[in-house]
C-alpha cells in the first residue's frame, strides 16, 4: 500500500515536470493572442513618439522588446519603453488597449513623448505595482480611479501638465512606498496633506513645483500620521514654517529634505530641521532665513550636503559649527551676509568636495583653512573680499579642482601655468601682478 502510493506519487511528479518542462519549452513563443492585439494596437498610437518598436511585429510578442511575460500563463507582466533620444518630441497617445494587459504589474513609459489625457481605466489594473508616466505631455485631470491600485508601490506621473484638485484618491493606495507628483498643479487640492498623511506606507516623497496650497497651523495640528520618510522634496512651492510641525513628525529618519524655493522665514526653521538628525542631504536655498547660523547644526552629525544659499542669513560661521560635520562634502551658503571665521590652521573633521561661498565674507586674508580641503573640485569663493595673494599651497589644492571662481575679489600673485583638470575658470575682475595672465576655459 505504501509502496503502491509511493510510485503514484512518483508518477504525479514525473508528469508535472513533464508539464511543467512543455510550458517552458513554449515560453516565450506562448503569447496571448488577445494581448498581442491589444498591443498593437498601443503601438499604433505611438507612431510619433520617442520608441523604437521595429521589434514589434511577428506572434511572439514576449519577445518584443520592452515587454515581459508571466513564465507559465503568457499574460504580459511588464511594459517598460526607453526612448530612442531624450530630446522634446511629442505626438504618441496612450490607447485605451492597454487596459486589456489586465495581468500588467510594472508600466514604465518614461519620456517618451506621450500626450494627450491619462486614461481612466488604467485605474482597472489591478495588479499594477508600478506605474511611472514621467517626463511626457499629458495633460488634464489626473483620474481619480488611480485610486483603485491597491497593490502600487511606485507612482511616478511627475514633469507633464497634469492637474488634481483633490487627493483623496490618493489615501487609497496603501501599500504606496514612492509617489513623485512633481510639477503637477496641485494648487487646489487643499487636502493634499491629509491625504498623503494617510499613506502609512510612504517612505519616499516628491511634490516639487506643486503650487502647494499653504496649509493652516490649525489643520496640521488635527493631523496624525504615522507616516516615516525617507526622502522628502516640497521645493519650490509657496509653504511657510506652519509646514514644520508635520515636517518634524513624519522626518524622524528623514535622509533628504529638500525645502528650497519656497518662504521660510527668519531663523526658527533652520534651527527646529537640525533635530531631524538623520538627514544627510538638505537644501533650504532661495529662501528668506535669516538670524545666525544656529548652533544645532551639529546636532546633523551625519550631514553630507548642506545647501543654503540665496537667504538672508547675517552672522559668523565660526569652528564649533563645524566641528560635528565630519561628512560634510557639500557646502553651500552663497548669497548670504555670512562671515567665516575659522582659525588658521584647525584642521577640519571634514575634506569639503565643494565650496560654495560667492558673497559671503572670507577675506581680507585669504581664506588658510582651505588648505585642509584637498580634495576640494569646485571652489566659488567669488566677491568674497579677499584682499591678498595667492598663498603658494594653493596650487597644490588646485590640482583637484575643475572649477573655480575668484572673481570680485583683490588678488596678486603669480598664477601657475595651468591647473590640470580645470574645465572653467574665472579670475575676471581679480587683479594679479606679476602676470596679466587669465585663466580661462579650456
Ligand atoms: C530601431 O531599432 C532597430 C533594431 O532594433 C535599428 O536597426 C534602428 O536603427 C533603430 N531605429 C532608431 C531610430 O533608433
Ligand atoms: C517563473 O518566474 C518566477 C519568478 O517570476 C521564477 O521564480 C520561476 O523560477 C520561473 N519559472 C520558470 C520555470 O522559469
Ligand atoms: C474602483 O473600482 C470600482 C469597481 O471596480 C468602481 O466602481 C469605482 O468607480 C472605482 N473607483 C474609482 C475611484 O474609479
Ligand atoms: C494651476 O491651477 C490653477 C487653478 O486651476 C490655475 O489658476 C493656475 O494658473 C495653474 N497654475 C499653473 C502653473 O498652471
Ligand atoms: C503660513 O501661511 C498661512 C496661510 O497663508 C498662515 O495662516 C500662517 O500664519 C503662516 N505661518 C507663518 C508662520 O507665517
Ligand atoms: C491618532 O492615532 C492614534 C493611534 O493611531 C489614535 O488612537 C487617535 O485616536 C488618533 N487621533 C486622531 C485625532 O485621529
Ligand atoms: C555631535 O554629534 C553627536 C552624535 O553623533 C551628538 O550626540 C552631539 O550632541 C553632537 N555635538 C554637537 C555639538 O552638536
Ligand atoms: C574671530 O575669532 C577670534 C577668536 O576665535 C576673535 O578673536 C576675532 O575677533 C574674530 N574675528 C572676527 C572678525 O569676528
Ligand atoms: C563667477 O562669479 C561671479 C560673481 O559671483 C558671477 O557673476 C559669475 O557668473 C561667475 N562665473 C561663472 C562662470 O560661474
Ligand atoms: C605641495 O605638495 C607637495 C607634495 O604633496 C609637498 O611636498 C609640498 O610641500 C606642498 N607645497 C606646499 C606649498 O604646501
Ligand atoms: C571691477 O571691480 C571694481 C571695484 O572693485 C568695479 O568698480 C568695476 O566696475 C569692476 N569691473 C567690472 C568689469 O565688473
Amino acid at each position: 500500500m505504501l509502496h503502491s502510493g509511493f510510485n503514484f506519487l512518483l508518477c504525479v511528479v514525473a508528469i508535472l515536470c513533464i508539464n511543467l518542462l512543455c510550458v517552458e519549452s513554449f515560453y516565450p513563443s506562448k503569447c496571448v493572442e488577445t494581448e498581442r492585439q491589444a498591443l498593437l494596437k498601443f503601438k499604433d498610437a505611438l507612431i510619433h513618439s520617442k520608441v523604437n518598436l521595429t521589434s514589434w511585429k511577428g506572434e511572439e510578442c514576449c519577445k518584443w522588446e520592452g515587454i515581459s511575460c508571466h513564465n507559465l500563463t503568457g499574460y504580459v507582466t511588464s511594459l517598460n519603453l526607453k526612448p530612442f533620444d531624450y530630446t522634446k518630441a511629442v505626438g504618441g497617445k496612450l490607447d485605451y488597449s492597454i487596459c486589456e494587459l489586465q495581468h500588467l504589474i510594472s508600466l514604465n513609459l518614461d519620456n517618451i513623448g506621450l500626450e494627450g489625457k491619462i486614461p481612466k481605466c488604467i485605474g482597472s489594473l489591478g495588479k499594477l505595482i508600478e506605474l511611472k508616466l514621467m517626463y511626457n505631455n499629458f495633460f488634464g485631470v489626473i483620474p481619480p480611479s488611480l485610486g483603485n491600485l491597491s497593490n502600487l508601490q511606485t507612482l511616478d506621473l511627475s514633469h507633464n501638465y497634469l492637474t488634481a484638485n483633490d487627493l483623496e484618491w490618493l489615501s487609497h493606495l496603501s501599500d504606496l512606498r514612492y509617489l513623485d507628483l512633481s510639477e503637477v498643479n496641485l494648487t487646489l487640492a487643499i487636502d493634499w496633506l491629509s491625504s498623503i498623511s494617510k499613506i502609512h506606507t510612504l517612505s519616499e516623497l516628491h511634490l516639487f513645483g506643486c503650487g502647494l496650497h499653504q496649509v493652516t497651523p490649525k489643520s496640521i495640528s488635527y493631523m496624525n500620521t504615522s507616516i516615516s520618510l525617507k526622502s522628502l522634496d516640497l521645493g519650490e512651492n509657496s509653504l511657510n514654517s506652519s509646514i514644520l510641525p508635520w515636517v518634524s513628525n513624519v522626518g524622524k529618519v528623514l535622509i533628504t529634505l529638500d525645502l528650497s524655493f519656497n518662504q521660510f522665514k527668519g531663523s526658527k526653521p533652520l534651527f527646529e530641521i537640525t533635530k531631524l538628525a538623520s538627514l544627510q542631504h538638505l537644501d533650504l536655498s532661495h529662501n528668506e532665513l535669516s538670524g545666525s547660523f544656529p548652533h544645532t547644526i551639529g546636532q546633523l552629525s551625519y550631514l553630507q550636503e548642506l545647501f543654503l544659499s540665496s537667504n538672508k542669513f547675517n552672522s559668523v560661521i565660526i569652528e564649533t559649527h563645524l566641528s560635528n560635520l565630519s561628512h560634510l562634502r557639500i557646502l553651500d551658503v552663497a548669497h548670504n551676509s555670512l562671515s567665516f571665521n575659522l582659525s588658521l590652521d584647525s584642521v577640519p573633521p571634514f575634506k569639503l568636495f565643494a565650496l560654495y561661498a560667492s558673497s559671503c565674507t572670507l577675506g581680507p586674508k585669504f581664506p588658510v583653512w582651505l588648505k585642509h580641503h584637498g580634495e576640494l573640485r569646485v571652489l566659488d569663493i567669488s566677491s568674497s573680499g579677499i584682499s591678498d595673494s595667492f598663498p603658494k599651497w594653493f596650487w597644490n589644492l588646485s590640482s583637484s579642482l575643475i572649477y573655480l571662481n575668484v572673481s570680485y575679489n583683490k588678488l596678486n600673485g603669480p598664477l601657475p601655468k595651468s591647473i590640470p583638470n580645470m574645465k572653467f575658470s574665472i579670475l575676471e575682475n581679480s587683479s594679479t601682478i606679476n602676470s596679466d595672465r587669465h585663466l580661462s576655459c579650456s
